[in-house]
């Protein structure tokens, strides 16, 4: 029993009605308000999501206004200089650092669950050349519900680690395999020799008629930007697979959700987005003009990689990532190149101009993502399946906490009914 309180009170009337205030580690406190329709009779009313608590959690926090961000309790900032994507993902399944056989026993497991069963490969046949590789993630990804049936009880413990390895370690070949039906070239078989981050460019990038070497910056940034994007809180993705495995789905299934999700352009589907703002800016020189429609109330068009729901302060895996960007850009892209430029020159201005310091639009993490793939040469229409890579790690993370949970049980929100009141059927003779 909480000893603060909340007290509601409704008007006309005067009823009032008494609420435990909870508290978790860190972070706003919470009215818990499940007993609120039972005992007043009413429903709150928070489209988007902004002031509730759908859930406990003890994966991610995240301070919006302070621009937090810590993985388990360990910052973000000492993650991505110390650790790697693999050890991440142990932190974020299992709570805690992996101690050194921990940590290789889970990248042998790991290493050895990237290849798909055979069968899975001909669902690409079904795929028109150019589908969007996120179509594709979709589907592929969710047909793997139809070839596991050994680990389907989401209630042993066992049964969920098995569902988390397959997941997290065939989504980047699943992901490889999208980009090659786009060019027509043979899929790439995983090579147990190479890091998760060099897997996925060797079965992005490589043939079977040459050698091909992952260059390193290429593999630490692709690592890093993997650690920076693999969880953030209860983000639109993320509750989509704990809404679609509180019915207790399966979670392959559910995992296609949180991809499905995650492709929409103000979540993970902004990086591609971004790009696509660059080539319609062109170049540095019109600058000004997006501004100013960005700025238009009128005009639809806004800064993609700019803004957040949660963060009102920099993005903190922005800052990092932007270091690495222009890195990347010096050392692997033709840096003159009039986008980057443009890139540039949008970040200077932007995070000057008063209209978005006075919104605290600050560019976020998918401004700078974008950016690096294509100087590493990853395909725009692959960026976001870059993004859906890293999530996996935190949407399977999320979803094990859930069903884990003695408080488990299917989300159902309610409603505020704007419809027409009661009325009686009319004959089709009598419409008019
Ligand atoms: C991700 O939730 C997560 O954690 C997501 C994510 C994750 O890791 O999972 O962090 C990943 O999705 C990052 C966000 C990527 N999306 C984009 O970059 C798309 C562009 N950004 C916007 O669509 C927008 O900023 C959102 C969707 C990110 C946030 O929208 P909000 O919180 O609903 O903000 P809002 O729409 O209420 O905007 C507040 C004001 C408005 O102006 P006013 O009505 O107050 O005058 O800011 C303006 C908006 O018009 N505004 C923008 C803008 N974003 C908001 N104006 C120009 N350009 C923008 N990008």
């Amino acid at each position: 029993m909480s000893e603060k309180k909340a007290t509601i009170t409704l008007q006309p009337g005067g009823r009032s009605w008494d609420f435990d205030v909870l508290s978790g580690t860190e972070g706003p406190d919470a009215i818990d308000i499940r007993k609120l329709y039972s005992e007043a009779g009413v429903f709150t009313y928070d489209p988007g999501f902004l002031s509730t608590a759908s859930c406990h959690s003890a994966i991610t926090y995240i301070d919006g206004n302070e621009g937090i961000l810590r993985y388990r309790g360990y910052p973000i900032e000492q993650l991505a200089e110390k650790s790697t994507f693999i050890e991440v993902a142990w932190l974020l399944l299992y709570g805690e650092l992996p101690t050194a056989s921990q940590l290789e026993e889970f990248r042998n497991i790991i290493t050895h669950h990237t290849m798909v069963n055979e069968a899975l490969l001909r669902f690409f046949e079904g795929y028109h050349y150019d589908a969007h590789p996120m179509a594709m993630m979709v589907g592929v990804v969710g047909s793997l519900a139809g070839f596991y049936h050994d680990s389907l009880d989401i209630h042993d413990p066992r049964h969920r680690d098995i569902c988390a390895h397959r997941l997290i370690a065939k989504t980047p070949t699943i992901a490889a395999a999208c980009h090659k039906h786009n060019i027509g070239e043979p899929t790439m078989y995983p090579r147990n020799d190479l890091s998760y981050a060099a897997n996925f460019m060797y079965m992005l990038k490589g043939t079977p008629c040459e050698e091909y070497e992952v260059d390193p910056l290429a593999e630490r940034a692709l690592d890093l930007l993997f650690i920076l994007h693999a969880d953030h809180e209860q983000n639109a993705s993320t509750s989509t697979v704990r809404l679609a495995g509180s019915s207790g789905a399966n979670p392959f299934a559910c995992v296609s959700a949180g991809i499905a999700s995650l492709w929409g352009p103000a979540h993970g589907g902004a990086n591609e987005a971004v790009l696509k703002m660059l080539e319609e800016i062109e170049h540095a020189g019109n600058i000004d003009k997006y501004i100013a429609r960005a700025k238009d109330k009128n005009d639809p068009f806004r800064l993609m990689g700019f803004g957040h729901r949660v963060y009102k302060n920099y993005d903190p895996r922005a800052r990092i990532i932007r270091e690495v960007c222009h890195k990347v850009l010096d050392q692997l892209a033709d840096s003159n190149n009039p986008l980057f430029e443009a890139a540039l020159r949008l970040e200077e201005v932007a995070t000057n101009d008063e209209y978005f310091i006075e919104r605290k639009l600050y560019p976020n993490v998918d401004f700078y993502s974008g950016i690096i793939y294509r100087a590493l040469g990853i395909p725009d229409n692959m960026f976001t399946v870059m993004f859906a890579i890293a999530r996996t790690v935190g949407w399977v993370a999320h979803w094990m906490e859930m069903v884990s949970d003695p408080e488990f049980r299917i989300g159902r929100p309610r409603q505020i009914y704007d419809g027409a009141p009661k009325r009686d059927y009319v004959p089709l003779e009598a419409r008019s």
